[in-house]
């Protein structure tokens, strides 16, 4: 009898589960924009590029946005701001298929299904809710919040993960455990992404990523900045996606730097282009305005490892190491290997107590590798190399970055604390 009620309870479960999945997903597809994002990779503090995906190319739509929350009640919002840049998602790969099939084919409109939009809202308080929704022809979409970056020296969170691609299960379950994280510990700020975030550029890898990231968004409706790194399958020459589904972080050449507070300067590279010539005269003044101005955290972040634990090192190690020595950054986040590392401090390619650790590798969804068992940087008691599904937590405060691991059972495998060198 007990046997008979259990089952019977586990399949009312079900079916309440099966219609609440249904009832939210039917009200998603609802809504005119779709995975509402914000990206930072300029003025967190007074900027944010705001982004989403919508069924529908309607130029005229606007992102209302105020410091108040007013629902769907269009005329209540302080601030409007019109869609910039819109348009068709390119799937390069779609248009390929369609050059080799011949002149019929190149006439059926590619990736017509699914738009981006873009729009960038400035001169925000920092530190500061901000509540944003999308007004199409159809009316407007669900609020959204978010909170700008903090001017203060207060200790703040940040969130690094690369290699999402390939395995859209674990991401998602990885971005539902995201999504938990934040809802409980507001100084979680933003989620920095090493790279790859889709296994290649087809609209349809890409709108999984997109949806998938979404679920970091919180039951009311709570944000998570993204800071996009580029990837080896981002790169330039085959996929725009990144460029449409992120609006364009670092131009052209997809590297930029910016402040993430006024303590924390974050330089983002792009290692499938030239490390040399323009990009390393560009770190170069990156890393000279840090120092001019004295800011106490200085971050890299890239997606081939110069110190890596399973390939060949990159263009990185003979490029960018010894100005990064030079300029004594403090940390790197590194991607691409699919693993778990954090090297010995490193200077003068050998330990040293006053070195850099390179740390990352890639765990947000890509299948896990062994790293390499006989790295000397990866050997000791200042060292950890594994593998696992994974994101990395970074607590920036005024004396240290206080790093851990963290695993998609929700399991702390490795931590440690980086005292301030300034
Ligand atoms: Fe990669």
């Amino acid at each position: 009898m007990n046997l008979l009620y259990s089952m019977c309870m586990k399949v009312f479960k079900c079916i309440i589960y099966g219609l609440c999945l249904v009832l939210t997903l039917d009200a998603l597809a609802d809504d005119p924009a779709q995975n509402v994002r914000v990206v930072w990779f300029s003025s967190p503090s007074t900027e944010a590029m705001v982004v989403w995906d919508s069924t529908k190319h309607d130029k005229s739509s606007e992102l209302l946005y105020d410091t108040v929350s007013h629902g769907d009640q269009e005329a209540e919002y302080a601030f409007r701001k019109p869609v910039g840049e819109s348009g068709p998602y390119t799937d390069i790969a779609k248009k390929r298929r369609a050059e080799s099939d011949g002149e019929e084919a190149k006439r059926v409109p590619v990736s017509q299904d699914v738009f981006y939009y873009h729009t960038t809202i400035k001169n925000l308080e920092p530190e500061t809710v901000y509540y944003v929704a999308v007004k199409t022809a159809d009316g407007v979409g669900s609020e959204y919040h978010f909170k700008t970056a903090p001017v203060s020296d207060r200790p703040i969170k940040l969130i690094y993960g690369g290699d999402s691609r390939s395995r859209i299960e674990t991401a998602r379950a990885i971005n539902i455990q995201i999504s938990q994280m934040i809802a409980q510990d507001d100084s979680i700020v933003a989620l920095l992404h090493g790279g790859d975030y889709a296994a290649s550029p087809t609209r349809e890898l890409w709108k999984d990523w997109l949806e998938a990231y979404a679920l970091t968004t919180t039951k009311t409706r709570k944000l998570l900045p993204i800071i996009p790194v580029v990837g080896n399958h981002e790169s330039p020459a085959k996929n725009p996606m990144f460029r449409q589904a992120y609006g364009y972080p670092g131009g052209p050449d997809d590297y930029f730097a910016f402040r993430l507070t006024p303590s924390v300067g974050l330089i983002c590279l792009n290692t499938e282009i030239s490390a040399e010539g323009e990009q390393k005269v560009f770190l170069r003044s990156a890393l000279t305005d840090l120092e001019e101005h004295n800011v106490r955290w200085r971050i890299a972040a890239y997606h081939k490892p110069a110190y890596p634990a399973v390939k060949q090192p990159s263009v990185a190690r003979v490029s960018w190491v010894p100005l990064f020595e030079a300029f004594n950054i403090d940390l790197v986040l590194e991607s691409d290997g699919h693993c778990i590392k954090r090297t010995v401090p490193i200077r003068n390619g050998r330990e040293a107590s006053d070195g850099i650790v390179y740390l990352g590798e890639g765990g947000y969804g890509a299948p896990q590798r062994d790293p390499k068992p006989n790295l000397w940087y990866l050997k000791g008691d200042s060292a950890f190399a594994s593998r696992g599904d994974h994101i990395m937590m970074l607590e920036i405060t005024p004396n240290a970055i206080n790093y851990s691991t963290i695993l998609s059972t929700g399991e702390i495998i490795d931590a440690a604390s980086f005292k301030a060198r300034r």
